[in-house]
């Protein structure tokens, strides 16, 4: 029969070996259990000290307690170390592919009318204009009346109108504004001269939509009443802007129209872009395509706001920012700004 140190030493190495084989820290509980345990291998061993000689006892005893220690410190090596792989592989699992390309953020931008609409109304603050704003839905009185348009007067077949149902002497006083000219008489109303204003805004019109036409527009409204104004500041006013806007190349062209409102009236035009002049689809075969109507305002309107018309004049213009852009990007359909397909909008 082995000696009780014979199997101390036996049993520390067979604990030794199922340590390293231990593979987890649920195997590594049971181990401790096994091994260490107060019902374990190294207490069942160490019973059988009592029944030693006192001298052999002790070195014995001394034994056990280095077996019990050495296994211990083993013990705590080992799991330490399976902490570790299990930390790195719980890591593992979760770790990110850093290799994969990342998902593209989509970058928004802004709508090519939006951008005009903003160098437009640069231009003018560099020439002194200050920006102000009107109600899109609008009184029959601002968008019509005010402006010399009265009831059943042939000019308002003008604009095609979006009224708003909703009456009042049996008449619809409320609709969408055709246009940003309501803002002039808005404006003067409440300021005196001198006025230097440009007026941004959507506008509304009920009619059948074709290249250059659709019932949603832009337009910027162009206001400068003081004293001594006249044809010339419009037309270097305009001329300047056009210049800023499209570069010294493009020809522009201003010829006599009627506006109600105004007196002379007059709208600019520039050669098509897509014809150079020459007539085709995009500007209806005339070879130029209208950007802005314009004029001196009504003597009558400066007196319905108070304004002596002999002491003050002023030029009023209206610019469509849409036939703008058009002009300026190459745009052949004005449709295509409002139909929100990315493949378009993207371009700008
Ligand atoms: N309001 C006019 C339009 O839409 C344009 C205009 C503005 C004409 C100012 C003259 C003066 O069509």
């Amino acid at each position: 029969m082995p000696s009780l140190a014979e199997t101390l030493r036996e049993l520390e190495e067979e604990a030794r070996t199922a340590l390293a084989s231990v593979a987890d820290l649920e195997a590594l509980d049971s181990w401790r259990t096994t091994y260490l345990g107060r019902r374990g291998r190294l207490r069942e061993v160490t019973r059988g000290l009592a029944s030693l000689a006192p001298e052999e006892r002790r070195q014995v005893g001394a034994l056990a307690n280095r077996v019990l220690e050495e296994l211990e410190a083993a013990f705590g090596e080992r799991r330490r170390q399976l902490e570790q792989e299990a930390l790195a592989r719980k890591l593992a699992e979760a770790a990110l592919d850093v290799s994969l390309p990342g998902r593209p953020l989509l970058r928004g931008r802004l709508h090519p009318v939006t951008q005009t609409l903003r160098d437009v109304l640069a231009a003018f603050a560099a020439l002194g204009f200050q920006v102000v704003e009107g109600p899109e839905v609008e009184w029959d009185y601002y968008n019509f009346e005010a402006l010399l348009i009265p009831k059943d007067h042939p000019a308002r077949d003008l604009w095609a109108t979006l009224w708003i149902d909703y009456r009042r002497d049996g008449e619809m006083p409320m609709l969408l504004r055709t246009h940003t000219s309501p803002n002039q008489v808005r404006y003067m109303e409440k300021h005196r001269p001198p006025i230097r204003i440009v007026s941004p805004g959507r506008c509304y019109r009920y009619e059948a939509t074709d290249p250059t036409h659709e019932w949603m527009l832009t337009q910027v409204e162009v206001l400068a009443v003081d004293e001594g104004i006249s044809m010339a500041d419009l037309k270097g006013t305009l001329a300047e802007v056009a210049r800023r806007l499209f570069g010294t190349e493009r020809r522009v062209r201003f010829r006599c129209e009627y506006y109600p409102f105004v007196e002379p009236g007059m709208d600019v035009l520039i050669d098509c872009f897509q014809c150079r002049g020459e007539g085709c689809r995009t500007c209806g075969q005339s070879g130029w395509i209208e950007i802005l109507g314009s004029g001196m305002v009504h003597p009558r309107i400066l007196a319905n706001v108070g304004y002596d018309p002999e002491r003050y004049t002023g030029f009023a213009a209206g610019l469509g920012i849409e036939r703008i852009a058009m002009l300026r990007y190459g745009i052949d359909d004005i449709r295509l700004f409002y139909q929100n397909d990315l493949r378009f909008l993207e371009q700008f």
